[in-house]
């Protein structure tokens, strides 16, 4: 009786210290990412490397992290707020990481996957075939500046991580206001530039430490945040387009960008 009081005292007392700890470390997190301003930097445009296959099978690994998982789920659990039907296409798709997951999870959908490598467009072929969802998917290579579809055909946009990559995105969107049907959605996630300081720490050590050398030769994937664009600056763009419709919902280092035709 003697021992088991013991125990349970002791195991009492380890989950004090575990809570403890986690309470202390949660706090040690949030200073961290709220006690450093935002950052202000200039712009710096970002060169695709994904038609190097060194570097795709780089990105690859990386798409296997948590984070990256986490993120992916958090899209699918966005899209699915606005009951997507009819056709879907992803612009950008890479290797095929989101919507396959699309595939796998929503059954009304006809869906496109388009992107401007070839060689990506294979990775994500092979994807779709090895989660079996080949036959619900149709990849083309294409670019966002002229996308291979008419005018009004397209009932849902998504796009994700591929704004930043984009050499002209006011025709982009343009071209995407173009192949939306009427009242037709669009729905882009990126990084925002003007990320806190925090993110920086955490790109800049996954670039400089973490990832595979491909991605460190190319300073992936601290040039893709450098790269991106603010809300305002997202703001700005949208304003000289036809697209109208917006709203940009930003957080910590990321944002959704969401509007209707
Ligand atoms: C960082 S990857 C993101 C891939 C995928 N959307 C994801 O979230 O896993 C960016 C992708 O955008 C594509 N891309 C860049 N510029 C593009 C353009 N102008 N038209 C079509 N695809 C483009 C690249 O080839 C690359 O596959």
């Amino acid at each position: 009786m003697f021992i088991l009081l013991i125990c349970l005292n002791n195991e009492a007392n380890l989950m004090f210290w575990y809570i403890f700890f986690s309470i202390i470390g949660l706090i040690i997190i949030l200073i961290l990412i709220f006690g450093y301003p935002r950052k202000k930097n200039e712009r710096i445009p970002c060169i695709e490397g994904l038609d190097d296959p060194g570097v795709t099978k780089a990105f690859e690994k990386m798409t296997k992290f948590l984070p990256f998982k986490m993120l992916y789920r958090k899209i699918l659990s966005k899209l699915k707020k606005f009951q997507p039907n009819g056709l879907l296409v992803d612009i950008g798709c890479g290797s095929g990481n989101l919507i396959v997951r699309i595939a796998e999870k929503f059954q009304n959908l006809e869906l496109f996957g388009v992107d401007i490598s070839e060689d990506i467009i294979q990775l994500a072929k092979q994807r779709a075939l090895d989660k079996s969802v080949d036959e619900k998917i149709e990849f083309k290579i294409g670019t966002a500046e002229s996308l291979p579809f008419s005018d009004h055909s397209v009932d849902f946009i998504i796009s994700t991580l591929s704004l930043h990559h984009w050499s002209d995105p006011l025709k982009v969107i343009e071209e995407l206001h173009r192949v939306l049907k009427n009242n037709g959605t669009l729905l882009i996630f990126d990084f925002r530039r003007d990320a806190r300081k925090f993110f920086y720490g955490l790109f800049t050590f996954a670039t400089k430490i973490v990832v595979p050398k491909a991605l460190k030769k190319i300073n992936e994937p601290l040039g893709s945040i450098s790269a991106s664009y603010t809300p305002d600056e997202v703001n700005e763009i949208f304003s000289q387009t036809t697209f109208q419709n917006i709203e940009i919902h930003p957080y910590l280092a990321w944002m959704f960008i969401n509007g209707k035709k």
